[in-house]
């Protein structure tokens, strides 16, 4: 039988390296670093199968070229669709199909990292001690015992998360609009949002990009918070007004930002910019902050899941090629 052609975009090194040592002689992967858009579609010409990954813009315009072609299926090697047009998809007849979870220990794992490295203010007292600075001047932390933290969306990543700072001996509250059950099952106390605003010292984001989501912390809602909040942020940039927490951030009001993602990534992330000149001036400034700790969308980057993402990508291509049912089928919600 003829392998499947598969079209792999915004594919580094180490995605190669997984899906090539997992991949058999049924798909022949040929592999893009440029990110998929409407222009890079056409590379894919006769690819049955496009793989795309966070930062790719799956747009009707993309889509439309990649239908003409013959791709018939869209493998996202990631979790959030958000940059996929569902509907578009749909009219085109081109499934589409997601990595569910890859790993949230690794996603709740880093989130737990940010939050310390913030308030143990470990990024400077690894550059002073390497400066022969052993002065902790600057360096005063919090206890998180006893703590209260808020964790916006109670799905697999969130809870993780909780069950962490529970741990740490934080009161934990949870707000969840949709299944609240796991939460409650695990006995967190599940709140409403402005209630959470309100008592957390922590606050940190777990769900997903969607219509009711974006900016879900601006202006109004940071007004709501206690002065000094750490916030944290590792879903989707774009759940957080920038501006408005540059502001808060400004005005001393929020105490510490910790963020993996931010609003406009696309154009930074996952690629070395360290010679040029970054023309996002509200990054740049949110990076001359000290209390501000920025990662470049590393939260999943854990061996466990780059092998999961390989895997579930060449299943769920697989299984679509046979016809067989769909586990991780992205429906228009
Ligand atoms: P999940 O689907 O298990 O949980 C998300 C939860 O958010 C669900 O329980 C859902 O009901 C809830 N939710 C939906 N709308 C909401 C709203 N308006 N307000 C509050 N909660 C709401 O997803 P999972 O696996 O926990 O992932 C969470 C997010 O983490 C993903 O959406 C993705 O954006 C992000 N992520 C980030 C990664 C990174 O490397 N930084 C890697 C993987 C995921």
């Amino acid at each position: 039988m003829k392998p499947t052609h598969v079209a792999v975009f915004s594919a580094k090194p180490y995605d190669q390296a997984y899906l090539t040592e997992m991949a058999d002689e049924r798909v022949s992967l040929c592999f893009y670093e440029m990110a998929l858009n409407s222009m890079t579609a056409a590379l894919a010409k006769n690819a049955e199968v496009v793989s795309a990954f966070v930062n790719d813009d799956i747009s009707a315009e993309t889509l439309k070229t990649l239908a003409d072609n013959g791709t018939r299926l869209i493998a996202l090697r990631c979790a959030g669709v958000n940059q996929v047009d569902l509907t578009a998809a749909d009219k085109l007849g081109i499934t589409v199909v997601n990595v569910p979870a890859y790993s949230p220990y690794a996603v709740a794992e880093h989130t737990i990292a940010l939050m310390l490295a913030l308030s143990r203010k470990i990024p400077r007292a690894y550059n002073r001690v390497r400066d022969g600075n052993f002065s902790l001047d600057g360096l005063l932390g919090f206890d998180f015992f006893g703590k209260t933290a808020g964790i916006i969306g109670g799905g697999k990543i969130g809870l993780l998360v909780a069950k962490r700072l529970r741990a740490f001996g934080c009161q934990v509250l949870i707000y969840e609009p949709h299944n609240t059950a796991p939460a409650k099952q695990a006995g967190f106390d599940v709140v409403t949002l402005n209630g959470l605003l309100g008592q957390s010292d922590i606050i940190s984001l777990h769900c997903p990009l969607n219509d009711a989501t974006h900016h879900i912390i601006n202006a109004a809602s940071l007004r709501l918070t206690k002065p000094g909040v750490m916030l944290i942020n590792t879903s989707r940039g774009a759940l957080l007004d920038t501006v408005a927490v540059l502001d808060a951030l400004k005005a001393l009001h929020i105490g510490y930002l910790g963020i993996d993602v931010y609003e406009q990534e696309g154009s930074l992330f996952f690629e070395d910019h360290s010679t040029d000149i970054i023309q996002d001036d509200i990054f740049q400034r949110l990076l001359t902050l000290p209390n501000v700790l920025v990662t470049g969308h590393q939260a999943y980057f854990t061996r466990e899941a780059l092998q999961h993402i390989a895997q579930t990508t060449l299943q769920n291509i697989d299984d679509f090629m046979t016809g067989k049912t769909l586990l991780n089928r992205v429906e228009i919600r």
